[in-house]
């Protein structure tokens, strides 16, 4: 027999005069006048719970505090219509209580579930008391349909879903790995997957075809709102198909996704843009084209001008001078200026030159040496209006695009000078290598990315070859990734060569993957997408922790088991480790 005939968050006026079974949380108790007014939570939501002084249990009911857990039998009664509330799905009805049973109590809780002001430290300590508020059951609940809709849709694909080790090699995509040391081979260590690349490129040699994946995976790097230490991944490959029909797979899928869960129309067509188009126009390579707002290159007016700020960079191949136009920013005040100068210094740009246009023309520490005639063109070409401003950035390329990039982002979040609520966008054409400051090239999405020319070109324009790589973003955030891969080994091999791997490093690190090439590779190309970015943009959180469960700090720790952990000595040395600390500043 079940402990329940309904649950407290589906009560409704149809259940008037039913007798009831609840089971469920405490949210609050009050007292009234010698009444007991109990607000009942379950997964489904709350319903009130009244007791009367004539009760049986009264006395009991009295002991009750916040999070006990109590079963309830009574029944539904209407509420009087001077005490309904609307803000409650079960507003319009009560339930008087008959029996009260105590299932457990609960401690006075370190914070009242649903305050809205509570620590992040509090709430990742005491998780499983965060996660009973309304708010995180319902991202739970949202990133379990996301989760069920991404199986449906790859399972009616034809997608196989195959487990790959998590006890494995290093895969390379970026970041340090986590390494597991080894008790059976004394010395040696697993790696944990940055992700299951290797083996989904191998599960395509074996013939499958068609692989997905929802799978964790694991990155030592620096954290942010949007990158965790572990995360998860929709991890997607096949064979047989060429760029273009992978992303208007996989674009379904997410217009599908949009459409199923959150009930929004992502458009038709998603627009592409390429990597560099990206860079210059909005100074990062996840453009969001929720912002109307474009850097415009003042390079060939500023060559001339009589200011070393701006006619240095003008001229220097490896540097820009850029402008970003804010509608009605002219408003914004001296100290927001100077809030918005410190934020670019983050990016290492070395001040915020600004112009504002107000009724009585334009304004700015720097008119007297831009002059007239210079002002008049930079108005015309960022087609300023009365009531705008106009910043400059002006340095290396990387600097000025970092920081007038992020500083675009920054303000229409600030000011709101968004136009649209969603915008998705497909980023292509990216290099295949970056050029690293000693002129060593790394790969700039994985070193197994097909280039879009021979093997004989790319190694003749390394610098600026292409690939076949491509990323969906979403409102700014790069929500996936992938690209066509190498599927032959000559080539492969000169990748590794141009990234200054060794073929011995190579056959010690890809051996494997090598070899493989070698029978029968068919031609192949994939994607993944970051789970919980994803479910983060669409529950409109501002991190990805708040989607996950057990999130890890910014620090990569976990407040709630307090890991990572020293271990024993004797554990150590079943290991064959040793630890050594660096020794400590004094
Ligand atoms: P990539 O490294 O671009 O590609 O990762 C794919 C997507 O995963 C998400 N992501 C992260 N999310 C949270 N925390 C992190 N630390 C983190 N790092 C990445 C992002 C990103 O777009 N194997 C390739 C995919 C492929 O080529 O098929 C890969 O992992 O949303
Ligand atoms: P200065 O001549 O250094 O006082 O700078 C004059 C103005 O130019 C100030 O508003 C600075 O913030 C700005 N500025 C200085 N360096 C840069 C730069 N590299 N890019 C953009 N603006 C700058």
């Amino acid at each position: 027999m079940s402990m329940r005939t309904d649950y407290c968050g589906e009560l409704r006026k149809e259940n008037i005069g039913q007798s009831v079974e609840i089971c469920g949380w405490t949210n609050r108790r009050r007292d009234h006048g010698g009444v007991i007014f109990l607000d009942m939570r379950d997964k489904r939501g709350i319903v009130q719970v009244v007791i009367n002084p004539d009760n049986n249990d009264f006395a009991l009911a009295e002991t009750i505090r916040n999070e006990f857990v109590l079963k309830i039998t009574g029944e539904v009664i209407a509420r009087a219509d001077n005490l309904i509330n609307p803000k409650l799905d079960t507003g319009e009805i009560e339930i008087v209580a008959n029996k009260i049973e105590i299932l457990n109590t609960s401690k006075p809780v370190p914070f009242q579930i649903d305050a809205v002001d509570t620590s992040e430290e509090v709430r990742l300590k005491y998780r499983y008391l965060d996660l009973r508020t309304n708010v995180m059951q319902q991202r739970m609940r949202l990133r379990s349909k996301v989760t069920h809709f991404m199986r449906e849709f790859m399972d009616n694909n034809d997608f196989l879903d195959i487990e790959t080790p998590f006890l494995t090699k290093a895969t390379p995509e970026g970041a340090r790995d986590y390494l597991v040391p080894s008790r059976t081979y004394p010395g040696e260590f697993f790696a944990l997957p940055q992700s299951p690349q290797l083996f989904k490129q191998l599960l395509m040699m074996s013939g499958f075809e068609r692989y997905y994946q929802i799978v964790k995976c694991f990155r030592d790097e620096d954290l942010r709102a949007d990158r965790q230490p572990e995360f998860t991944q929709l991890d997607v490959e096949t064979s047989f198909m060429s760029e273009g029909e992978i992303m208007s797979m996989m674009e379904e899928m997410t217009r599908g996704l949009f459409k199923e869960v959150i009930e929004v129309d992502l458009g038709d067509k998603f627009p592409t843009i390429t990597y560099n188009d990206a860079m210059s126009t909005y100074g990062v390579d996840r453009p969001d084209m929720r912002i109307p707002m474009k850097l415009v290159c003042v390079n060939e007016i500023m060559k001339g001008v009589d200011f070393n700020v701006f006619s240095g960079p003008a001229s220097a191949d490896d540097s820009r001078v850029a402008a970003l136009k804010i509608p009605g920013g002219a408003s914004i005040s001296r100290k927001d200026i100077d809030k918005y100068t410190k934020y670019v210094s983050i990016y290492g740009a070395k001040g915020l030159a600004y112009i504002k246009l107000n009724e009585e023309g334009p304004a700015s520490p720097i008119l007297k040496f831009l002059g007239d005639d210079v002002t008049n063109q930079i108005i015309e070409m960022t087609d300023a209006k009365t009531g705008d401003i106009i910043f400059f950035g002006a340095d290396k390329i990387k600097i000025v695009n970092e920081a007038l990039g992020n500083l675009r982002e920054q303000i229409a979040k600030d000011l709101d000078l968004y136009t649209c609520k969603w915008a998705p966008i497909w980023v292509i054409d990216f290099p295949m290598f970056d050029q690293n400051e000693d002129g060593s090239l790394s790969a700039i999405h994985h070193p197994f990315t097909a280039p879009s020319v021979d093997a004989k070109t790319l190694e003749a324009t390394a610098a600026t070859a292409l690939s076949r790589a491509y990323d969906l973003v979403i409102n700014g955030s790069e929500v996936g990734g992938g690209s066509i891969r190498i599927h032959q080994v000559e080539m492969q091999q000169t990748v590794l060569k141009l990234l200054g791997i060794s073929d011995e490093e190579a056959k010690d690190k890809f051996g494997f993957l090598l070899d493989a090439l070698e029978y029968g590779c068919p031609p192949h190309g994939g994607m993944a997408f970051g789970l919980d970015r994803l479910v983060m943009i669409m529950t409109g959180s501002d991190s990805i922790r708040d989607v996950i469960a057990f999130p890890k700090t910014q620090t990569a720790a976990c407040l709630l088991t307090s890991a990572p952990a020293a271990v024993p000595n004797k554990v150590l040395r079943e290991l064959s480790v040793k630890v050594s600390l660096p020794e400590k500043d004094s």
